[in-house]
């Protein structure tokens, strides 16, 4: 398993924002995270990722332990540990005054020092994969969203991650620029064998996508399955519930 998940908790102040949750996710596999607003989702992808820290539980990725039972690797293997999970936020997080191409770069040349030659050479090979190396030199705001998601994407790639994580990925597109994505996410797990967690509210993205599914509530995970067996299941009155909202 690239990732293991065994009983995390986050507590903010008095809320539990993520309660005793575990899963695991194998190479290239694809894990959706759906829910309804609140339930915890995008604590936990945090937590994953790094960016938050788990008052309880493991996280290990990769073989190499981010926290187990709630206490962290020293900040040299955590750092360790992060490169090796790529997150896309949703609203793509792009810095407005570098290049897209500069962009990509920037974490790989100043966080993990990485050579610039080095680091350019996989940026232009992510950009042409993503079909945007004409875009290489210009400026997040002279970018469509679509655009905007797919160097979000790259950037996140660019480190080699072996786990990649998505919040909301289609919140800000169009039904056909939704459809571009879930092809480019599954492409990229198939091609590199990566690693995929994707937050949504979409869930014909959810079933175009994942190869399996977690409900959370109340930061727990309340339903698990493979993504047809859990959806086609017209006797699971939670998930019938939700995908009817
Ligand atoms: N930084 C924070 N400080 C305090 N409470 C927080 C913080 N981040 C999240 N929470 C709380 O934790 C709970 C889970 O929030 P989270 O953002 O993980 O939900 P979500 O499932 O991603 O929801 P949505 O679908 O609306 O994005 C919520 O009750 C939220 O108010
Ligand atoms: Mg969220």
């Amino acid at each position: 398993m690239v990732l293991q998940v065994k009983g995390i908790t986050k507590r903010f102040k008095t809320q539990i924002a993520v309660k005793d949750l575990s899963f695991s996710l194998a190479e290239g596999e694809i894990l959706a995270l759906i829910g309804k607003s609140g339930a915890g989702k995008t604590t936990a992808l945090r937590c994953i990722c790094g960016l938050e820290r788990v008052d309880e539980g493991t996280i290990v990725v990769d073989g190499l332990p981010l926290c187990t039972e709630g206490i962290y690797v020293d900040q040299k293997e955590v750092r360790k540990v992060r490169q090796k999970v790529g997150m896309v936020f949703q609203n793509f997080n792009l810095f407005p005054h570098l290049s897209v191409l500069e962009n990509i770069m920037e974490s790989p040349v100043r966080v993990y020092g990485m050579g610039k030659g080095e680091a350019k050479a996989k940026a232009m090979d992510f950009l042409q994969k993503l079909d945007l190396a004409e875009k290489a030199d210009a400026y997040p705001h002279e970018l469509s969203g679509g655009q905007k998601q797919r160097v979000a994407i790259a950037r996140a790639c660019v480190l080699e991650p072996k786990v990649i994580c998505f919040d909301e990925p289609t919140s800000a597109l169009d039904p056909q620029l939704s459809e571009e994505i879930a092809y480019v996410i599954k492409d990229l797990a198939k091609e590199r064998n990566l690693s995929v967690l994707i937050i949504t509210h979409d869930m014909n993205f959810a079933k175009r996508t994942a190869d399996r599914v977690i409900f959370m509530e109340n930061g727990e995970a309340v339903e698990e399955g493979r993504t047809e067996t859990l959806f086609e299941d017209i006797s699971n009155e939670r998930i019938q519930k939700f995908m009817s909202n």
